[in-house]
């Protein structure tokens, strides 16, 4: 995997032989988005099992309960990562009479599948997004929502990409994203290497740039979105929301279905993380504020239904009322492209 934490400084590969390493690189952020999240997890228990000495199957179950345990411990908010370990779980269980060795390749296969199944599906987005991205656009873009956040391609950065691949000419501005940079870091390095205009802001920049007409529209990623449409994404999209509705931009969110928690009807329900203070009392390691100060450091917030014009996933585009758009996207057979 390439460590995240260090880019673009540093271009650097790291390698797992187990699941706590992976657990480990979920928690310090070498790995990160809600996709990429959820796809390490399933490799992460292909890991564990492989290093497994069980003899019979009912016995791999169990060491499956323990290593999915310490997976679904590192990260509360995406969803995509408990979505993907109840998955890999759920092959273990329906196969429970196979042998040890046939149950560990079948668990192998369908992290793989959950691998290529993301690529396509941001390819998918991708597609169907494209559609709302006119040739001029200038595009806001928050966190980093691109290939690095997925197996490839992206979500709110794999419609960019579409749209740039169409030969429509887009710009876009990257809000830096504090405290961790992943658009100063991230997300321009994504676009610069892909040749696609990008522009670099502090995150108080937005409402200036809105206000002076310099952004059509506003794509971002999402965490966990409730049945109802709110949407837990990077702390600071709420705010892009509420300026982008003063100013009457378009607010896109772009993600998986894998990214729709049914089992909450809103954005109350949504586990919001609380990291370490020293993200915010240091940046990129270097101290800006005394140590001493006491911080407040969620790492996402959730943007209310209201205020997103549309939600845009594999299965074609769903705009409000959420709770019976996003319940019939669910019930319906995947388009190829149209909406
Ligand atoms: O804390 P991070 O960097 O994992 O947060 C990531 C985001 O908020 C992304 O916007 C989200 O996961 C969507 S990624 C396709």
């Amino acid at each position: 995997m390439i460590d995240q934490s260090k880019l673009p400084l540093r271009e650097e590969f790291f390698e797992c032989e187990d699941h706590r390493c992976v657990a480990e690189a979920i928690k310090m952020m070498k790995i990160r988005g809600a996709p990429a999240i959820g796809v390490a997890a399933a490799f992460g228990i292909v890991l564990g099992v492989r290093n497994s000495s069980a003899g019979i199957s009912s016995e791999l179950i169990r060491e499956i309960e323990v290593i999915s345990e310490i997976l679904s411990k590192t990260r509360p908010t995406a969803v995509n990562l408990f979505w993907a370990i109840e998955r890999m779980k759920k092959v273990a269980l329906d196969s429970r009479n196979l042998g040890v060795e046939e149950l560990k390749s079948l668990l192998e296969r369908e992290a793989i599948s959950i691998a290529r199944e993301d690529a396509e599906t941001c390819r998918k987005m991708g597609a169907h997004g494209s559609t709302l991205i006119a040739d001029g656009d200038n595009i806001l873009t928050h966190c980093n929502a691109g290939a690095l956040a997925t197996t490839e391609y992206g979500t709110a950065l794999g419609v960019i990409r579409a749209a740039h691949e169409q030969g429509k000419k887009i710009h876009v501005y990257a809000d830096e994203t504090r405290p961790l940079l992943q658009g100063a870091r991230l997300t321009t390095w994504e676009l610069m290497k892909e040749g696609i205009p990008v522009t670099l802001i502090t995150d108080s920049m937005a409402g200036f740039l809105m206000s002076h007409g310099k952004v059509d529209k506003v794509l971002v990623g999402a965490d966990r979105i409730a049945s109802n449409g709110d949407t837990a994404n990077k702390v600071g999209t709420y705010t892009l929301a509420v300026l982008a509705r003063e100013n009457k931009i378009p607010f896109y969110v772009v993600a998986p279905m894998s990214t729709i928690d049914f089992n909450i009807s809103s954005g109350e329900e949504v586990v919001i993380e609380e990291r370490n203070s020293k993200e915010v009392t240091r940046i990129c390691g270097k101290k800006v504020a005394p140590e001493a100060v006491p911080v407040f450091n969620p790492a996402f917030d959730v943007t209310p239904n209201r205020y997103i014009t549309a939600i845009v996933t594999e299965r074609g585009i769903a705009r409000g009322p959420y709770a019976e758009s996003l319940r019939s996207l669910s019930s319906r057979q995947e388009t190829g492209g149209k909406s």
